[in-house]
């Protein structure tokens, strides 16, 4: 298995922030705040996994992503992009679970987008904590098992809680933390403006930073 494998978000910033691109092989979350830029990244990299023959994009959803936001970010290739992505629209954390456990049957996958992966969770937590986290973690343990046998590239986003110091951790935190090899935190630092910094990787030093602007066409 060629676990050097990259696939460029095409943003040279958080490109080489990640040492190259997304890594094949695991999973790879970005975590933020409302409006951080995360669903951005994950049309761009879609684009990108689509344009770049890598393969079809499965994309989870779970905020109904704009269409518009799409065909801006995609422009003239957006037929074609649109046509190698299979859209799944769960409607709650279990419905999540069994579209996640079924997507190794689905031919010709480069790129598992899940956006976000803990909507969800929050809501399945109130009355039923045990259960999802339970069901977190098959979730999870199956985007690994999916990404590192099929060598695939893997972006799951995360919402975030502030904590008591003003600063913000993503939800279900600890779940995430084992099985995302690579974690990425976004911070909006002005209009447009976002910085990216490493939080955890295999190959890069924690903490480093990049600044990269969210434009009309995307991610620059
Ligand atoms: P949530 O899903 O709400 O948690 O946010 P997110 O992290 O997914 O944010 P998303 O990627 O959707 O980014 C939203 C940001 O993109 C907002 O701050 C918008 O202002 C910005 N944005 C969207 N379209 C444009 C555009 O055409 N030009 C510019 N400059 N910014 C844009
Ligand atoms: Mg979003």
């Amino acid at each position: 298995m060629d676990t050097a494998r990259k696939l460029k978000i095409n943003c040279k910033p958080l490109d080489d922030l990640l040492g190259g691109g997304l890594e094949g092989g695991i999973i790879t979350e970005f975590y933020g705040e409302a409006g951080s830029g995360k669903t951005n990244i994950c049309i761009q990299a879609t684009r990108e996994c689509v344009l770049n023959g890598i393969g079809k994009v499965a994309y989870v959803d779970t905020e109904s992503v704009s269409m518009e936001r799409f065909i801006q970010i995609c422009k003239g290739s957006y037929n074609k992009i649109l046509s190698n992505t299979i859209f799944f629209k769960p409607s709650s954390f279990l419905e999540q679970e069994k579209i996640i456990l079924g997507l190794p049957k689905v031919k010709n996958i480069g790129l598992v987008v899940v956006d976000t992966i803990n909507m969800f969770y929050r809501i399945m937590m109130e009355d039923d904590e045990e259960g999802a986290n339970r069901s977190l973690v098959r979730q999870l343990t199956s985007l690994q098992l999916l990404a590192r046998k099929q060598n695939l590239y893997v972006i799951i986003t995360s919402q975030v809680y502030t904590t008591e110091n003003g600063d913000f951790r993503p939800f279900a935190g600890r779940g995430i933390e084992h099985m995302a090899k690579t974690i990425v935190k976004l911070e909006r630092i002005g209009e447009g403006r976002r910085k990216a910094v490493i939080m955890k990787h295999r190959s890069q030093p924690e903490g480093r930073e990049a600044v990269f602007y969210i434009t009309k066409n995307g991610l620059e």
